[in-house]
Protein backbone atom coordinates (compact mmCIF):
# COMPACT_ATOMS: atom_id res chain seq x y z
CA UNK A 1 0.00 0.00 0.00
CA UNK A 2 1.55 3.51 -0.91
CA UNK A 3 0.48 6.15 1.41
CA UNK A 4 0.78 9.92 0.61
CA UNK A 5 -0.61 13.37 -0.49
CA UNK A 6 -0.84 15.32 -3.57
CA UNK A 7 2.56 15.39 -5.50
CA UNK A 8 3.45 12.91 -3.41
CA UNK A 9 0.05 10.96 -3.65
CA UNK A 10 0.99 11.54 -7.87
CA UNK A 11 4.48 9.57 -7.48
CA UNK A 12 2.85 6.73 -5.72
CA UNK A 13 0.43 6.24 -8.48
CA UNK A 14 3.48 5.69 -11.38
CA UNK A 15 5.13 3.72 -8.27
CA UNK A 16 1.54 1.33 -8.54
CA UNK A 17 2.30 1.34 -12.18
CA UNK A 18 6.06 0.16 -11.88
CA UNK A 19 5.51 -2.47 -9.20
CA UNK A 20 2.78 -4.05 -10.62
CA UNK A 21 4.42 -4.25 -13.94
CA UNK A 22 8.09 -5.01 -12.28
CA UNK A 23 7.46 -6.75 -9.80
CA UNK A 24 3.87 -8.74 -10.47
CA UNK A 25 2.70 -7.83 -6.79
CA UNK A 26 -0.67 -5.50 -5.79
CA UNK A 27 -0.48 -2.24 -5.43
CA UNK A 28 -3.41 0.03 -3.51
CA UNK A 29 -2.18 4.08 -3.65
CA UNK A 30 -4.01 5.65 -0.96
CA UNK A 31 -4.66 9.40 0.09
CA UNK A 32 -3.24 9.62 3.45
CA UNK A 33 -6.29 11.41 4.70
CA UNK A 34 -8.72 9.19 3.49
CA UNK A 35 -6.62 5.87 4.39
CA UNK A 36 -6.23 7.78 8.55
CA UNK A 37 -10.26 8.38 9.04
CA UNK A 38 -11.89 4.92 8.09
CA UNK A 39 -10.86 1.50 8.86
CA UNK A 40 -8.73 -0.13 6.48
CA UNK A 41 -7.97 -3.42 6.78
CA UNK A 42 -4.15 -4.43 7.33
CA UNK A 43 -2.40 -7.37 8.29
CA UNK A 44 1.32 -7.82 9.49
CA UNK A 45 3.23 -8.31 6.67
CA UNK A 46 2.00 -5.80 4.70
CA UNK A 47 4.12 -2.99 3.53
CA UNK A 48 3.19 0.42 3.77
CA UNK A 49 5.10 2.82 1.28
CA UNK A 50 5.45 6.69 2.67
CA UNK A 51 6.43 9.17 0.09
CA UNK A 52 6.54 12.69 1.63
CA UNK A 53 8.99 15.30 0.67
CA UNK A 54 8.94 17.31 3.89
CA UNK A 55 8.11 13.80 5.78
CA UNK A 56 5.94 15.98 8.42
CA UNK A 57 2.56 16.19 6.05
CA UNK A 58 -0.03 15.45 9.35
CA UNK A 59 -2.33 12.77 7.18
CA UNK A 60 0.57 10.70 6.51
CA UNK A 61 2.12 10.43 9.45
CA UNK A 62 -0.84 9.57 11.37
CA UNK A 63 -2.01 6.94 8.61
CA UNK A 64 1.36 5.45 9.11
CA UNK A 65 1.53 5.15 12.72
CA UNK A 66 -2.29 3.60 12.96
CA UNK A 67 -0.84 0.94 10.28
CA UNK A 68 2.28 0.49 12.59
CA UNK A 69 0.41 -0.31 15.43
CA UNK A 70 -1.31 -2.74 13.44
CA UNK A 71 1.59 -4.37 12.80
CA UNK A 72 2.36 -2.79 8.74
CA UNK A 73 6.02 -2.46 7.94
CA UNK A 74 6.96 1.01 6.99
CA UNK A 75 8.87 2.27 4.39
CA UNK A 76 9.18 5.60 4.07
CA UNK A 77 10.65 7.73 0.70
CA UNK A 78 11.35 11.30 2.43
CA UNK A 79 13.30 14.14 1.14
CA UNK A 80 13.83 16.11 4.27
CA UNK A 81 16.84 13.88 6.67
CA UNK A 82 15.78 13.43 10.00
CA UNK A 83 12.07 14.39 9.56
CA UNK A 84 9.48 12.62 11.23
CA UNK A 85 8.17 10.16 8.75
CA UNK A 86 11.98 9.25 8.28
CA UNK A 87 12.40 9.02 11.83
CA UNK A 88 9.03 6.51 12.44
CA UNK A 89 9.75 4.52 9.42
CA UNK A 90 11.24 0.72 9.71
CA UNK A 91 13.24 1.95 6.79
CA UNK A 92 13.06 3.71 3.62
CA UNK A 93 15.22 5.28 0.95
CA UNK A 94 16.03 9.15 1.03
CA UNK A 95 15.26 11.49 -2.12
CA UNK A 96 18.30 13.84 -1.37
CA UNK A 97 16.85 16.11 -3.68
CA UNK A 98 17.79 19.47 -1.67
CA UNK A 99 15.42 21.62 0.24
CA UNK A 100 12.08 22.41 -1.75
CA UNK A 101 12.03 26.17 -1.16
CA UNK A 102 8.56 26.87 -2.69
CA UNK A 103 4.93 24.97 -1.89
CA UNK A 104 4.42 23.60 -5.17
CA UNK A 105 6.75 20.01 -4.87
CA UNK A 106 8.84 19.82 -8.40
CA UNK A 107 12.68 18.26 -8.27
CA UNK A 108 11.52 16.12 -4.87
CA UNK A 109 8.48 14.11 -7.52
CA UNK A 110 11.38 13.46 -9.86
CA UNK A 111 13.79 12.22 -7.31
CA UNK A 112 10.19 10.46 -5.95
CA UNK A 113 9.79 8.96 -9.11
CA UNK A 114 13.51 7.22 -9.58
CA UNK A 115 13.46 6.03 -5.84
CA UNK A 116 10.72 4.11 -7.13
CA UNK A 117 11.24 2.88 -10.04
CA UNK A 118 14.63 2.02 -8.29
CA UNK A 119 12.40 0.12 -5.66
CA UNK A 120 10.56 -1.65 -8.13
CA UNK A 121 13.95 -2.89 -9.78
CA UNK A 122 15.63 -4.08 -7.08
CA UNK A 123 12.54 -6.19 -5.68
CA UNK A 124 11.88 -7.40 -9.40
CA UNK A 125 15.27 -8.82 -9.19
CA UNK A 126 14.42 -10.68 -6.03
CA UNK A 127 11.92 -12.07 -6.94
CA UNK A 128 12.35 -13.30 -10.15
CA UNK A 129 10.03 -11.16 -12.21
CA UNK A 130 12.51 -9.35 -14.37
CA UNK A 131 15.03 -10.75 -17.02
CA UNK A 132 18.54 -9.46 -16.40
CA UNK A 133 18.50 -8.01 -19.88
CA UNK A 134 15.40 -5.78 -19.02
CA UNK A 135 17.04 -5.02 -15.64
CA UNK A 136 19.77 -3.60 -17.05
CA UNK A 137 18.06 -1.92 -20.27
CA UNK A 138 15.97 -0.42 -17.49
CA UNK A 139 19.48 0.50 -15.03
CA UNK A 140 20.64 2.42 -18.58
CA UNK A 141 17.63 4.07 -19.45
CA UNK A 142 17.54 5.76 -16.18
CA UNK A 143 21.39 6.68 -16.22
CA UNK A 144 20.60 8.27 -19.40
CA UNK A 145 17.93 10.66 -17.62
CA UNK A 146 20.06 13.60 -16.71
CA UNK A 147 20.83 14.01 -19.95
CA UNK A 148 16.97 14.12 -20.99
CA UNK A 149 16.44 16.33 -18.90
CA UNK A 150 19.67 18.79 -19.64
CA UNK A 151 18.27 18.60 -23.80
CA UNK A 152 14.76 19.55 -22.49
CA UNK A 153 15.75 22.45 -20.38
CA UNK A 154 18.28 23.14 -22.90
CA UNK A 155 15.72 23.56 -26.10
CA UNK A 156 12.35 23.53 -24.92
CA UNK A 157 12.09 26.43 -22.45
CA UNK A 158 11.29 28.96 -25.00
CA UNK A 159 8.69 27.22 -27.04
CA UNK A 160 6.98 26.37 -23.39
CA UNK A 161 7.07 29.97 -22.24
CA UNK A 162 5.90 31.53 -25.57
CA UNK A 163 2.94 28.47 -25.15
CA UNK A 164 2.43 30.01 -21.50
CA UNK A 165 1.85 33.79 -23.36
CA UNK A 166 -0.45 32.31 -25.76
CA UNK A 167 -2.74 30.71 -23.27
CA UNK A 168 -2.46 33.29 -20.44
CA UNK A 169 -6.46 33.87 -20.41
CA UNK A 170 -7.68 30.67 -20.42
CA UNK A 171 -10.06 29.99 -17.35
CA UNK A 172 -9.82 26.39 -17.28
CA UNK A 173 -7.33 23.78 -18.32
CA UNK A 174 -8.04 19.71 -18.74
CA UNK A 175 -4.69 17.37 -18.60
CA UNK A 176 -4.88 14.45 -20.70
CA UNK A 177 -2.54 11.19 -20.27
CA UNK A 178 -2.92 7.16 -20.31
CA UNK A 179 -0.96 4.79 -18.50
CA UNK A 180 2.46 6.38 -17.09
CA UNK A 181 1.07 9.59 -18.28
CA UNK A 182 -1.95 9.67 -16.62
CA UNK A 183 -0.66 10.46 -12.94
CA UNK A 184 1.84 12.78 -14.89
CA UNK A 185 -1.68 14.55 -16.22
CA UNK A 186 -2.95 15.09 -12.62
CA UNK A 187 0.42 16.06 -11.48
CA UNK A 188 0.70 19.05 -14.47
CA UNK A 189 -2.79 20.05 -13.58
CA UNK A 190 -2.03 20.03 -9.80
CA UNK A 191 1.19 22.27 -10.63
CA UNK A 192 -0.77 24.50 -12.34
CA UNK A 193 -3.59 25.23 -10.07
CA UNK A 194 -1.20 26.04 -7.32
CA UNK A 195 1.47 28.24 -9.10
CA UNK A 196 -1.01 30.36 -11.61
CA UNK A 197 -4.39 30.04 -9.39
CA UNK A 198 -5.95 28.57 -12.95
CA UNK A 199 -8.50 26.00 -12.54
CA UNK A 200 -7.46 22.63 -14.19
CA UNK A 201 -8.46 19.07 -13.91
CA UNK A 202 -6.24 16.01 -14.78
CA UNK A 203 -8.04 12.78 -15.80
CA UNK A 204 -7.62 9.77 -17.95
CA UNK A 205 -7.69 10.45 -21.42
CA UNK A 206 -10.26 7.31 -22.52
CA UNK A 207 -12.24 8.81 -18.85
CA UNK A 208 -12.86 11.99 -20.66
CA UNK A 209 -15.59 10.98 -23.00
CA UNK A 210 -17.84 9.94 -19.67
CA UNK A 211 -18.32 13.61 -18.78
CA UNK A 212 -15.99 16.18 -19.10
CA UNK A 213 -16.00 16.16 -22.67
CA UNK A 214 -19.28 18.14 -22.23
CA UNK A 215 -17.00 21.23 -21.00
CA UNK A 216 -14.64 21.20 -24.26
CA UNK A 217 -15.17 24.28 -26.52
CA UNK A 218 -12.62 26.78 -27.97
CA UNK A 219 -11.98 28.36 -24.49
CA UNK A 220 -10.69 25.12 -23.82
CA UNK A 221 -7.20 24.24 -23.43
CA UNK A 222 -6.24 20.71 -23.89
CA UNK A 223 -2.89 19.59 -22.37
CA UNK A 224 -2.21 16.01 -23.81
CA UNK A 225 0.51 14.08 -22.70
CA UNK A 226 1.06 11.85 -25.83
CA UNK A 227 4.69 10.81 -25.53
CA UNK A 228 5.18 7.33 -27.97
CA UNK A 229 4.18 4.62 -25.83
CA UNK A 230 1.83 1.37 -26.30
CA UNK A 231 -1.15 3.58 -26.10
CA UNK A 232 0.30 6.15 -28.39
CA UNK A 233 -2.42 5.21 -31.16
CA UNK A 234 -5.46 5.56 -28.82
CA UNK A 235 -4.24 9.16 -27.59
CA UNK A 236 -4.18 10.30 -31.30
CA UNK A 237 -7.68 9.42 -30.96
CA UNK A 238 -8.46 11.18 -27.89
CA UNK A 239 -6.75 14.12 -29.20
CA UNK A 240 -9.23 14.20 -32.52
CA UNK A 241 -12.21 13.72 -30.62
CA UNK A 242 -10.89 16.79 -28.44
CA UNK A 243 -10.76 18.82 -32.20
CA UNK A 244 -13.77 18.38 -33.24
CA UNK A 245 -15.09 19.89 -30.70
CA UNK A 246 -13.28 22.69 -31.40
CA UNK A 247 -10.70 22.28 -28.09
CA UNK A 248 -7.16 23.84 -28.06
CA UNK A 249 -4.67 20.79 -28.01
CA UNK A 250 -1.29 21.50 -26.55
CA UNK A 251 0.57 18.27 -26.42
CA UNK A 252 3.91 16.70 -25.13
CA UNK A 253 5.33 14.73 -27.84
CA UNK A 254 8.33 12.50 -28.51
CA UNK A 255 11.09 14.00 -30.14
CA UNK A 256 9.97 13.61 -34.26
CA UNK A 257 6.72 12.46 -33.67
CA UNK A 258 4.78 14.59 -36.80
CA UNK A 259 1.66 12.89 -36.16
CA UNK A 260 0.68 14.87 -33.12
CA UNK A 261 2.71 18.14 -33.76
CA UNK A 262 0.31 18.45 -36.99
CA UNK A 263 -2.63 17.66 -35.05
CA UNK A 264 -1.89 20.28 -32.08
CA UNK A 265 -1.93 23.80 -31.93
CA UNK A 266 0.94 24.12 -29.96
CA UNK A 267 3.72 21.03 -28.84
CA UNK A 268 6.45 20.70 -26.34
CA UNK A 269 8.71 17.97 -26.86
CA UNK A 270 10.82 14.83 -24.97
CA UNK A 271 13.69 12.51 -25.91
CA UNK A 272 12.36 9.30 -26.34
CA UNK A 273 12.49 6.89 -23.29
CA UNK A 274 11.39 3.73 -21.76
CA UNK A 275 7.73 3.41 -21.21
CA UNK A 276 8.52 3.05 -17.57
CA UNK A 277 11.10 6.46 -17.75
CA UNK A 278 9.32 8.48 -20.01
CA UNK A 279 7.34 10.09 -16.96
CA UNK A 280 10.65 11.49 -15.77
CA UNK A 281 10.78 12.90 -18.31
CA UNK A 282 7.01 14.19 -19.35
CA UNK A 283 6.47 15.97 -16.42
CA UNK A 284 10.05 19.00 -16.86
CA UNK A 285 7.93 20.17 -19.33
CA UNK A 286 4.38 20.96 -17.46
CA UNK A 287 6.45 21.75 -14.29
CA UNK A 288 7.70 24.57 -16.72
CA UNK A 289 4.31 25.33 -18.40
CA UNK A 290 2.91 26.00 -14.65
CA UNK A 291 5.88 28.10 -13.61
CA UNK A 292 5.67 30.29 -17.04
CA UNK A 293 1.65 30.87 -16.98
CA UNK A 294 2.26 31.92 -13.25
CA UNK A 295 5.29 34.68 -13.81
CA UNK A 296 3.12 35.59 -16.82
CA UNK A 297 0.04 36.37 -14.84
C1 LIG B 1 0.80 20.11 0.05
C2 LIG B 1 1.70 20.79 -0.95
O1 LIG B 1 0.37 20.96 1.02
O2 LIG B 1 1.49 18.95 0.59
C3 LIG B 1 1.96 19.79 -2.08
O3 LIG B 1 1.07 21.94 -1.45
C4 LIG B 1 2.58 18.54 -1.50
O4 LIG B 1 2.83 20.39 -3.04
C5 LIG B 1 1.71 17.95 -0.39
O5 LIG B 1 2.70 17.60 -2.53
C6 LIG B 1 2.32 16.74 0.30
O6 LIG B 1 3.53 17.10 0.95
P1 LIG B 1 4.64 16.08 1.33
O7 LIG B 1 5.70 16.92 2.01
O8 LIG B 1 4.05 15.07 2.28
O9 LIG B 1 5.16 15.44 0.09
Amino acid sequence: VIVACGTSWHAGLVGEYLIEELCRLNVEVEYASEFRYRNPVISSGDVIIAISQSGETADTLVALENAKKQGATIFGIVNVVGSSIARMAHAGAYTHAGPEIGVASTKAFTAQLVVLHLFALKLAELRGTITPERFRELVHELDAVPDKVAWILQHQEEAIQAIARRYIDAHDFLYLGRGYHFPIALEGALKLKEISYIHAEGYPAAEMKHGPIALVDEQLPVVFVATRDPYHEKIVSNIQEIIARKGKVIAVVTEGDQVVTDLAEAVMTVPAADETVSPLLSVIPLQLLAYYIGVAR
